[in-house]
């Protein structure tokens, strides 16, 4: 893809099944990729790994700083970490609520704070925020991750409206089912037919692969004219 050799690209949840593998396609483009986790991420070809999280602004102010002594001023930013919580509407906590909503919602909004002011300067700035099917389509027992991906996903668009004209396009990916640890996690609690896999025309789950290839071009110079926009990447999830 055109325009990601060389670029400097932060990644949250990098240690994920989505991170991982977007991490794993940029460096391949020949992007140089700072991959922040809660713990530092052990993955090759990076140019520096560290630790952050996300819903702490001070641990974010860190990251942001250690990232840009280590790659120079940045060009790209993923915001990948996110969590998941299903409980029925009237048995979910209020703890679980807050905490889905701060990794997701506030931890991309901290994320996007911290490395605005470098985009903007470079006039020169990508951003890929992660979404879900489910900030646009709703499900039973997902409301607290539905609120966050919807939260994440109207960031995204307002920080795309707000910073174009600075040369900064921000889109949220929203990919459909993909088979990661996070995704093994829900089915293993899963104790009816696999209805959300059904719900997906194509008939499986995305490889983690394909979403870092999504990711690599939002990032890309390939999607130039792409800006502000929630990209089903889902199987026809949403389609339907
Ligand atoms: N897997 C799916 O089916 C799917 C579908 C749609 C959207 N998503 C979204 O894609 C993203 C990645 O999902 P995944 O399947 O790779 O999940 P994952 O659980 O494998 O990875 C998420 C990563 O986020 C990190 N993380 C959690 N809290 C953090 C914090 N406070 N600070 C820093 N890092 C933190 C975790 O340590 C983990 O490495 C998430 O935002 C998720 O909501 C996933």
């Amino acid at each position: 893809m055109n325009g990601l050799d060389q670029l400097p690209v932060l990644v949250t949840g990098a240690a994920g099944g989505i991170g991982a593998a977007v991490v794993a396609r940029l460096v391949a483009e020949g992007a140089r990729v700072a991959a922040l986790d809660l713990h530092a991420p052990d993955l090759p070809g990076v140019a520096y790994a560290g630790a952050v999280d996300v819903t702490d602004e001070d641990s974010v102010a860190a990251a942001v700083a250690a990232s840009t002594a280590a790659l120079g001023d940045l060009a790209g930013v993923v915001a990948v970490a996110g969590i998941h919580v299903t409980s029925p509407t009237h048995e979910l906590s209020l703890a679980d609520f807050r905490r889905t909503l701060d990794v997701s919602a506030v931890g991309t909004f901290l994320t996007l704070r911290a490395t605005l002011p470098t985009l903007v300067a470079r006039g020169d700035g990508r951003i890929v925020t992660f979404g879900s099917t489910a900030a646009v389509c709703a499900a039973p027992g997902l409301s607290a991750y539905a609120a966050a991906k919807g939260a994440v996903l109207q960031l995204t668009r307002s920080v795309a409206v707000e910073y174009a004209g600075a040369g900064v396009r921000a889109n949220c990916l929203c990919p459909g089912g993909t088979a990661t640890p996070l995704l093994a996690a829900i089915n293993a609690e899963r104790t009816t037919r696999d209805h959300f896999l059904e719900a997906h025309p194509i008939g499986r789950y995305a490889r983690p692969d394909e979403v870092a290839a999504t990711t690599a071009y939002l990032l890309s110079d390939d999607s130039s004219f792409v800006l502000g926009a929630a990209v089903m990447a889902d199987g026809g999830f949403s389609a339907l």
